[in-house]
Protein backbone atom coordinates (compact mmCIF):
# COMPACT_ATOMS: atom_id res chain seq x y z
CA UNK A 1 0.00 0.00 0.00
CA UNK A 2 1.06 3.47 -0.52
CA UNK A 3 2.48 5.59 2.36
CA UNK A 4 1.05 8.62 1.51
CA UNK A 5 -2.56 8.48 1.49
CA UNK A 6 -5.12 10.45 2.29
CA UNK A 7 -6.19 11.51 5.96
CA UNK A 8 -8.45 14.31 5.22
CA UNK A 9 -11.35 11.98 4.21
CA UNK A 10 -10.77 9.97 7.67
CA UNK A 11 -11.15 12.54 10.38
CA UNK A 12 -12.40 10.83 13.96
CA UNK A 13 -15.93 12.19 13.65
CA UNK A 14 -15.90 9.50 10.67
CA UNK A 15 -14.45 6.79 12.41
CA UNK A 16 -14.75 4.17 9.82
CA UNK A 17 -12.06 1.88 8.62
CA UNK A 18 -10.51 3.13 5.26
CA UNK A 19 -11.72 2.29 2.28
CA UNK A 20 -10.49 -0.02 0.35
CA UNK A 21 -11.08 2.27 -2.86
CA UNK A 22 -9.70 5.13 -3.37
CA UNK A 23 -12.45 6.24 -5.42
CA UNK A 24 -15.82 3.96 -6.24
CA UNK A 25 -18.65 4.20 -8.71
CA UNK A 26 -21.49 2.08 -7.65
CA UNK A 27 -24.48 1.49 -10.10
CA UNK A 28 -24.13 5.23 -11.73
CA UNK A 29 -26.69 5.85 -14.23
CA UNK A 30 -26.96 9.48 -15.85
CA UNK A 31 -29.50 10.97 -18.19
CA UNK A 32 -30.04 14.34 -19.82
CA UNK A 33 -33.74 15.51 -20.59
CA UNK A 34 -34.84 11.25 -20.88
CA UNK A 35 -31.58 10.24 -22.84
CA UNK A 36 -29.54 7.70 -21.27
CA UNK A 37 -25.93 8.30 -21.34
CA UNK A 38 -24.30 6.08 -18.39
CA UNK A 39 -26.50 3.22 -17.37
CA UNK A 40 -25.13 1.07 -14.14
CA UNK A 41 -21.77 1.77 -13.79
CA UNK A 42 -19.86 -0.23 -11.50
CA UNK A 43 -16.02 0.48 -11.24
CA UNK A 44 -13.70 0.90 -8.19
CA UNK A 45 -9.89 2.77 -8.30
CA UNK A 46 -7.30 1.31 -6.04
CA UNK A 47 -5.35 3.52 -4.36
CA UNK A 48 -2.38 4.65 -5.87
CA UNK A 49 -3.91 3.02 -9.30
CA UNK A 50 -3.70 4.66 -12.38
CA UNK A 51 -6.64 3.93 -14.52
CA UNK A 52 -6.96 4.83 -18.07
CA UNK A 53 -10.50 5.90 -19.40
CA UNK A 54 -11.03 4.90 -23.29
CA UNK A 55 -14.26 5.16 -25.85
CA UNK A 56 -15.57 6.98 -28.46
CA UNK A 57 -16.42 10.79 -28.15
CA UNK A 58 -19.53 11.29 -26.72
CA UNK A 59 -19.92 7.87 -23.94
CA UNK A 60 -19.39 9.89 -21.42
CA UNK A 61 -16.24 9.61 -20.22
CA UNK A 62 -16.28 13.49 -19.13
CA UNK A 63 -19.31 13.69 -17.04
CA UNK A 64 -18.76 9.92 -15.22
CA UNK A 65 -15.11 11.43 -13.72
CA UNK A 66 -16.37 15.34 -13.11
CA UNK A 67 -19.00 13.30 -10.66
CA UNK A 68 -16.03 12.41 -8.73
CA UNK A 69 -15.56 16.37 -7.87
CA UNK A 70 -19.47 17.34 -8.32
CA UNK A 71 -19.28 19.19 -11.08
CA UNK A 72 -21.96 16.57 -12.53
CA UNK A 73 -25.11 14.55 -10.25
CA UNK A 74 -25.53 11.08 -10.94
CA UNK A 75 -29.13 10.56 -11.68
CA UNK A 76 -28.96 7.25 -9.60
CA UNK A 77 -26.09 5.98 -8.29
CA UNK A 78 -23.49 6.34 -5.30
CA UNK A 79 -19.69 7.86 -5.65
CA UNK A 80 -17.48 7.35 -2.86
CA UNK A 81 -13.94 9.12 -2.91
CA UNK A 82 -11.67 7.89 -0.07
CA UNK A 83 -14.17 6.12 1.63
CA UNK A 84 -16.74 9.03 1.24
CA UNK A 85 -19.48 8.75 0.54
CA UNK A 86 -20.45 12.70 -1.94
CA UNK A 87 -24.42 11.56 -2.66
CA UNK A 88 -26.46 15.08 -1.32
CA UNK A 89 -23.04 16.76 -0.21
CA UNK A 90 -23.59 20.28 0.09
CA UNK A 91 -20.96 22.73 -1.66
CA UNK A 92 -19.09 23.18 1.43
CA UNK A 93 -18.78 19.45 2.17
CA UNK A 94 -17.62 19.32 -1.33
CA UNK A 95 -14.65 21.78 -0.50
CA UNK A 96 -11.98 19.43 1.49
CA UNK A 97 -12.68 16.96 -1.09
CA UNK A 98 -11.76 19.01 -4.07
CA UNK A 99 -8.71 19.67 -2.11
CA UNK A 100 -7.86 16.81 -2.11
CA UNK A 101 -8.82 15.70 -5.90
CA UNK A 102 -7.77 17.71 -8.79
CA UNK A 103 -9.21 17.87 -12.52
CA UNK A 104 -7.03 18.41 -15.60
CA UNK A 105 -9.54 19.68 -17.92
CA UNK A 106 -9.81 18.96 -21.63
CA UNK A 107 -10.20 22.82 -22.37
CA UNK A 108 -7.47 23.55 -19.48
CA UNK A 109 -7.69 27.27 -20.01
CA UNK A 110 -5.10 29.61 -18.28
CA UNK A 111 -5.54 32.91 -17.41
CA UNK A 112 -4.40 34.78 -20.34
CA UNK A 113 -3.88 38.17 -18.70
CA UNK A 114 -1.86 36.51 -15.72
CA UNK A 115 1.94 34.99 -16.01
CA UNK A 116 2.68 31.20 -15.39
CA UNK A 117 3.03 31.99 -11.75
CA UNK A 118 -0.21 33.60 -11.23
CA UNK A 119 -2.06 31.22 -12.98
CA UNK A 120 -0.22 28.47 -10.77
CA UNK A 121 -0.76 30.62 -7.67
CA UNK A 122 -4.61 30.72 -8.58
CA UNK A 123 -6.16 27.46 -6.67
CA UNK A 124 -3.64 28.35 -3.81
CA UNK A 125 -5.00 31.45 -3.11
CA UNK A 126 -8.36 30.06 -3.43
CA UNK A 127 -7.91 27.06 -1.35
CA UNK A 128 -4.96 27.86 1.54
CA UNK A 129 -4.10 31.37 3.35
CA UNK A 130 -0.16 30.66 2.46
CA UNK A 131 2.30 33.24 2.98
CA UNK A 132 3.53 34.66 -0.41
CA UNK A 133 6.75 32.87 0.34
CA UNK A 134 5.10 29.72 0.10
CA UNK A 135 3.38 30.29 -2.44
CA UNK A 136 6.77 30.97 -4.47
CA UNK A 137 8.15 27.62 -3.22
CA UNK A 138 5.59 25.31 -4.14
CA UNK A 139 5.14 27.40 -7.31
CA UNK A 140 9.00 26.52 -8.03
CA UNK A 141 8.83 22.93 -7.32
CA UNK A 142 5.45 22.45 -9.47
CA UNK A 143 7.47 24.13 -12.37
CA UNK A 144 10.49 21.59 -11.88
CA UNK A 145 7.82 18.90 -11.82
CA UNK A 146 6.83 19.54 -14.93
CA UNK A 147 10.21 20.04 -16.37
CA UNK A 148 9.35 23.94 -17.41
CA UNK A 149 11.56 25.40 -14.52
CA UNK A 150 12.35 29.02 -14.74
CA UNK A 151 9.19 30.45 -16.54
CA UNK A 152 6.97 31.71 -13.91
CA UNK A 153 7.60 35.62 -15.27
CA UNK A 154 5.97 34.66 -18.78
CA UNK A 155 2.35 34.39 -20.52
CA UNK A 156 0.57 31.85 -21.47
CA UNK A 157 0.27 33.06 -25.30
CA UNK A 158 4.41 32.86 -25.06
CA UNK A 159 4.20 29.19 -24.65
CA UNK A 160 3.81 26.29 -27.19
CA UNK A 161 0.91 23.96 -26.41
CA UNK A 162 3.02 20.84 -25.14
CA UNK A 163 4.32 23.83 -22.56
CA UNK A 164 0.42 25.41 -21.63
CA UNK A 165 -0.69 21.92 -21.09
CA UNK A 166 2.14 21.21 -18.41
CA UNK A 167 1.32 24.15 -17.12
CA UNK A 168 -2.10 23.48 -16.66
CA UNK A 169 -0.80 20.37 -15.33
CA UNK A 170 1.47 22.52 -12.94
CA UNK A 171 -2.00 24.30 -11.46
CA UNK A 172 -3.41 20.71 -10.99
CA UNK A 173 -0.89 19.67 -8.82
CA UNK A 174 0.34 22.59 -6.96
CA UNK A 175 -2.29 22.02 -3.77
CA UNK A 176 -0.87 18.63 -3.80
CA UNK A 177 -4.14 16.31 -4.42
CA UNK A 178 -3.39 12.54 -3.63
CA UNK A 179 -6.06 12.07 -6.59
CA UNK A 180 -5.86 13.75 -10.25
CA UNK A 181 -8.20 13.38 -12.76
CA UNK A 182 -6.95 14.36 -16.57
CA UNK A 183 -9.21 14.95 -18.88
CA UNK A 184 -7.56 14.01 -22.58
CA UNK A 185 -4.24 15.56 -21.16
CA UNK A 186 -2.17 14.92 -24.75
CA UNK A 187 -5.05 16.16 -26.70
CA UNK A 188 -3.72 18.21 -29.74
CA UNK A 189 0.25 17.54 -28.31
CA UNK A 190 3.08 16.17 -30.46
CA UNK A 191 4.73 12.69 -29.64
CA UNK A 192 7.07 14.49 -27.59
CA UNK A 193 5.32 16.50 -25.42
CA UNK A 194 2.86 13.25 -24.92
CA UNK A 195 5.75 11.39 -23.81
CA UNK A 196 6.71 14.10 -21.19
CA UNK A 197 3.14 14.64 -20.07
CA UNK A 198 2.56 10.47 -19.38
CA UNK A 199 5.71 10.39 -17.96
CA UNK A 200 4.30 13.17 -15.39
CA UNK A 201 1.49 11.17 -14.52
CA UNK A 202 3.32 7.67 -13.92
CA UNK A 203 6.06 10.04 -11.59
CA UNK A 204 3.52 11.28 -9.52
CA UNK A 205 2.46 8.02 -8.93
CA UNK A 206 5.64 6.58 -8.21
CA UNK A 207 7.16 9.34 -5.91
CA UNK A 208 4.20 10.74 -4.61
CA UNK A 209 1.22 7.76 -4.71
CA UNK A 210 -0.96 9.71 -6.51
CA UNK A 211 -4.42 8.13 -7.59
CA UNK A 212 -4.85 9.23 -11.16
CA UNK A 213 -7.79 8.39 -13.73
CA UNK A 214 -7.04 9.27 -16.94
CA UNK A 215 -9.16 9.71 -20.12
CA UNK A 216 -7.35 9.60 -23.24
CA UNK A 217 -8.10 9.35 -27.08
CA UNK A 218 -4.11 8.20 -27.49
CA UNK A 219 -4.84 4.84 -27.14
CA UNK A 220 -0.82 4.72 -26.79
CA UNK A 221 -0.83 6.59 -23.84
CA UNK A 222 -3.59 4.32 -22.37
CA UNK A 223 -1.55 1.43 -22.20
CA UNK A 224 1.53 3.04 -21.39
CA UNK A 225 0.03 4.99 -18.33
CA UNK A 226 -2.52 2.53 -17.46
CA UNK A 227 -2.26 -0.20 -14.61
CA UNK A 228 -5.49 -1.02 -15.77
CA UNK A 229 -7.58 0.29 -18.83
CA UNK A 230 -11.42 0.94 -18.51
CA UNK A 231 -13.45 0.88 -21.83
CA UNK A 232 -16.84 2.74 -22.02
CA UNK A 233 -19.04 1.76 -24.52
CA UNK A 234 -22.81 2.05 -25.05
CA UNK A 235 -23.23 3.18 -21.76
CA UNK A 236 -21.09 0.93 -19.50
CA UNK A 237 -18.15 -0.31 -18.72
CA UNK A 238 -17.61 -2.60 -21.74
CA UNK A 239 -14.39 -4.21 -20.26
CA UNK A 240 -11.64 -2.97 -17.20
CA UNK A 241 -8.13 -4.82 -17.02
CA UNK A 242 -4.55 -4.84 -17.56
CA UNK A 243 -3.70 -3.42 -21.21
CA UNK A 244 -1.97 -6.62 -21.70
CA UNK A 245 -5.70 -8.59 -20.53
CA UNK A 246 -7.64 -6.50 -22.16
CA UNK A 247 -5.96 -7.11 -25.91
CA UNK A 248 -6.37 -10.25 -25.29
CA UNK A 249 -10.24 -10.17 -25.03
CA UNK A 250 -11.49 -12.05 -27.47
CA UNK A 251 -14.62 -9.84 -27.70
CA UNK A 252 -15.28 -8.63 -31.12
CA UNK A 253 -16.75 -5.07 -29.97
CA UNK A 254 -12.73 -4.59 -27.84
CA UNK A 255 -11.02 -6.35 -30.73
CA UNK A 256 -12.27 -3.66 -33.25
CA UNK A 257 -11.82 -0.76 -30.70
CA UNK A 258 -8.21 -1.48 -30.19
CA UNK A 259 -7.54 -2.77 -33.42
CA UNK A 260 -5.43 0.10 -34.71
CA UNK A 261 -3.57 0.21 -31.61
CA UNK A 262 -2.88 -3.29 -31.86
CA UNK A 263 -1.52 -3.05 -35.74
CA UNK A 264 0.45 0.05 -34.94
CA UNK A 265 2.52 -2.16 -32.38
CA UNK A 266 2.49 -5.07 -34.37
CA UNK A 267 4.39 -2.81 -36.99
CA UNK A 268 6.69 -1.91 -34.47
CA UNK A 269 7.93 -4.92 -33.90
N1 LIG B 1 -24.86 19.38 -19.64
C1 LIG B 1 -25.27 18.50 -20.56
N2 LIG B 1 -26.53 18.54 -21.05
C2 LIG B 1 -26.95 17.63 -21.95
N3 LIG B 1 -26.19 16.63 -22.44
C3 LIG B 1 -24.94 16.55 -21.99
C4 LIG B 1 -24.41 17.45 -21.03
N4 LIG B 1 -23.11 17.10 -20.76
C5 LIG B 1 -22.87 16.02 -21.53
N5 LIG B 1 -23.95 15.70 -22.26
C6 LIG B 1 -24.03 14.57 -23.20
O1 LIG B 1 -23.54 13.42 -22.57
C7 LIG B 1 -22.77 12.65 -23.45
C8 LIG B 1 -21.44 12.31 -22.85
O2 LIG B 1 -20.66 13.49 -22.74
P1 LIG B 1 -19.13 13.45 -22.33
O3 LIG B 1 -19.01 12.90 -20.96
O4 LIG B 1 -18.62 14.82 -22.54
O5 LIG B 1 -18.51 12.42 -23.40
P2 LIG B 1 -16.99 12.05 -23.65
O6 LIG B 1 -16.17 12.76 -22.62
O7 LIG B 1 -16.93 10.55 -23.52
O8 LIG B 1 -16.68 12.47 -25.04
C9 LIG B 1 -22.67 13.42 -24.74
O9 LIG B 1 -23.50 12.82 -25.70
C10 LIG B 1 -23.12 14.80 -24.40
O10 LIG B 1 -23.83 15.38 -25.45
MG1 LIG C 1 -14.76 14.23 -22.83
Amino acid sequence: MIANQPSIFFTEDHGKPRSAWALEFKNISKSFDGNQVLRDINLAIEWGEILSLVGNSGTGKSILVKMLIGLVQPTSGTISVGGMETQGLSEMEWMPIRKKVSMVFQANALFDSMTVYENIAYPLRQQFDLPESEIKDRVAQVLEWVLLPGIQHQFPHELSGGMRKRVGVARGIVTEPQVLLYDEPTAGLDPVSTTAVDDMIKRFQRERGVTSIVITHDLKSAMNVGDRVAFLNDGVVWACAPPDALLALSDPVVQSFFEGYRMAMELLQ
